[in-house]
């Protein structure tokens, strides 16, 4: 399957920053075979999605509400996101997950939003440090798994990323043996059509080795999607 390279810029930059990023990745596509992602602020979506416009990298979403409108102050919703550009959302990433208490089933809920509005969800999962420490790693992905993916998420194109949450942003990752034993984990899961990302600290300098291991089917890039050669770098390693 076609591996998807996405870039969660998180909450960063400005908005001449942040369209000056999605130029570069832009002007860089050219001849690579990889599906480009990336996934700004909500505020630049749409800057992002016009400075993209024709271009065959997609722009995403970094969370919807579970609702298409209402008394929501400060969320967004699925169709303001699809209106603005955006043919992917993430969902269900460890930052959500901690900061704004998103459970499985919240998670599950916005997906079914997602998938209805035209969004392809790309719903995160992975375990903390301690739930690795204690050997629960593989039956939390399970868990997540099973309590996040709504019906007919396989057959929307929905797509899982692996994000151990010690991982992200650290510098660390997991040892190739131990992604290669999530990402079995998930595809018995979920299915042979799922494209399954890894995420956490991907760099130019173990794009390689990551996205060369049985399973992964991309990369969701956090730090290194900021600068546009390094995201670049990891797309064409893919
Ligand atoms: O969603 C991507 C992310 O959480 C990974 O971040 O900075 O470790 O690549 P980073």
């Amino acid at each position: 399957m076609r591996p998807l390279i996405a870039g969660n810029w998180k909450m960063h930059g400005t908005l001449r920053e942040a369209v000056t990023l999605a130029e570069a990745v832009r002007a860089g596509a050219g001849g690579i075979s990889a599906e480009l992602l990336v996934c700004p602020p909500a505020p630049y979506v749409h800057p992002v999605a016009v400075a993209m416009l024709g271009q065959p990298v997609a722009v995403g979403g970094q969370d919807c509400h579970l609702a298409v409108k209402g008394a929501h102050t400060g969320d967004v919703a699925a169709p303001m996101l699809r209106d603005c550009g955006a043919t992917y959302v993430i969902l269900g990433h460890s930052e959500r997950r901690a900061d704004h208490g998103e459970t499985d089933a919240v998670v599950k809920a916005k997906a079914v939003t997602a998938m209805a509005h035209g969004l392809t969800p790309i719903i995160c999962v992975g375990e903390t440090l301690a739930q690795r420490e204690a050997g629960q790693a593989e039956a939390i992905v399970r868990a997540q798994v099973a309590g996040s993916l709504p019906d007919g998420f396989a057959a929307a194109g929905g797509v899982v990323a692996y994000e151990p949450v010690w991982a992200i942003g650290t510098g660390k990752t997991p040892s190739e043996a131990d992604i290669a034993a999530i990402h079995a984990t998930l595809r018995e899961a979920v299915g042979g059509t799922t494209r399954l990302l890894y995420g956490g600290s991907v760099k130019p300098g173990n794009a390689v080795a990551i996205l060369a291991l049985p399973h992964v089917d991309g990369a969701l890039v956090g730090g290194a999607s900021l600068v546009a050669e390094d995201f670049l770098a990891i797309a064409r390693a893919a």
